[in-house]
């Protein structure tokens, strides 16, 4: 399979619009790509001390050897991360180094990178442009694109951050061949998140491919990629700020991050993601909006990508539920959840009665 390119077009003050490509090979031609568009300026790359030692440090070498002005920072890997203090050592590290109003930060790593250094892009001399290279297949499919870059506080993931669109997407799945396999089984939950909420005929693609879905099958990743960016990309033009319809994106990560938050993040997100996907679709069975073949369906194809779909055991349900409302808006006594509506549909802002949930917990308590 040749290149993909999916545009994501921003069109509001000016515009913003930018281009995800798709392309397997394409990391070794990033320093002749990065300099041919931002010939003379300063390039920042922001890693973390895993992906630096695999690609950050060559693509150093190979920016450097192209002429190109640049400089790389690594943090350390994971999660923890992701915080105000990582972020405030990286800005101004920034500064130290000159950077200008029309230096560029590339963001070359996992989903923890690319929310870290975008957060970063936005926020040094009040902003300025950066660029995704994706390294895991979440950040590929997932969170490179759409502009929402950020940090975790002590009061939850996430809070803190800004919507900060990169000027391109630059995806090589065969980067992913030294991604750990549970890794790679974490993006494919999202892949599956997206095609349940958004496109049949994805959904039925996916199931074919299941069973022998391997991390080596390039032209197959290639295919899959593009089309969830494809997807996310439609959603992302159409609400870029998550006013409405980007909501559907959270399928699955209501009772995900429960999950996820209360295993004291034991369960990775997207095996968390593949259980509240399972969960939130039995409780729309439950509601009449989702048949039960396609909840079948569903849990089939979860498993096929080996993929967990039962919940854990809940030692205090009443503690679970309370942050799960915690998270949510609670709307007349109801909990506000995207649900699967069929395979390939879903409903947003569906009031789900809080004894549904606290069932669904005792079940697994
Ligand atoms: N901004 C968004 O829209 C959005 C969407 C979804 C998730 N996220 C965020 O993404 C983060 C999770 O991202 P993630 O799952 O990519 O985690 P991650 O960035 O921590 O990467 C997972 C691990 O894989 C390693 N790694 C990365 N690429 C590799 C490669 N090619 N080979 C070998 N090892 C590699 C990393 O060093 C890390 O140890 C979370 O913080 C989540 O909040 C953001
Ligand atoms: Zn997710």
């Amino acid at each position: 399979m040749t290149t993909q390119r999916i545009a994501v077009h921003l069109n509001q003050t000016h515009d913003r619009s930018y281009e995800v490509v798709v392309s397997p090979g394409i990391f070794a031609q990033l320093p002749g790509l990065l300099v041919s568009r931002w010939p003379g300026r300063k390039l920042f790359i922001i890693t973390d001390n895993r992906v630096g030692r695999l690609y950050g440090r060559a693509l150093l070498q190979n920016l450097r050897a192209a002429g190109a002005d640049s400089a790389l920072y690594e943090f350390k890997q994971g999660e923890q991360s992701k915080n105000a203090g990582t972020a405030y050592h990286l800005q101004t590290q920034l500064l130290r180094a000159g950077v200008k109003r029309d230096s560029i930060v590339v963001a070359l790593g996992g989903g923890v990178v690319g929310d870290l250094a975008g957060y970063v892009a936005a926020t040094v001399l009040r902003g300025i442009g950066f660029v995704q290279v994706p390294t895991t297949l979440l950040a590929q499919v997932d969170s490179s694109v759409g502009g929402k870059v950020g940090i975790d506080v002590a009061v939850g993931k996430n809070l803190i951050g800004a919507f900060h669109q990169p000027r391109a997407v630059y995806i090589d799945p065969t980067v992913l061949a030294t991604l750990p396999e549970e890794e790679f089984r974490n993006g494919l939950a999202e892949i599956a998140k997206i095609a349940l909420a958004l496109d049949p005929s994805f959904f039925r693609r996916i199931e074919q491919v299941a069973p022998k879905l391997r991390k080596k099958d390039v032209q197959q990743l290639c295919w899959l990629i593009a089309r969830a960016v494809g997807l996310k990309a439609a959603v992302v033009e159409k609400d870029e700020y998550e006013s409405g319809l980007r909501k559907v994106l959270n399928l699955g990560h209501t009772i995900g991050h429960a999950v996820e938050a209360s295993s004291g993040y034991a369960i990775k997100h997207g095996a968390a993601v593949a259980i509240g996907m399972a969960a939130e679709s039995e409780i729309s069975v439950r509601l009449g909006l989702m048949p039960e073949r396609d909840r079948v369906r569903l849990m089939k194809t979860l498993r096929a990508l080996k993929l967990p779909t039962a919940m854990p055991r809940i030692h205090k349900p009443t503690q679970f539920f309370d942050a799960l409302a915690a998270d949510k808006k609670s709307v007349a006594g109801g909990l506000q959840f995207v649900l699967p509506s069929s395979i390939g549909t879903s409903a947003i802002n569906v009031s789900v009665p809080g004894e549904y949930i606290m069932d669904l917990l005792r079940r697994h308590s």
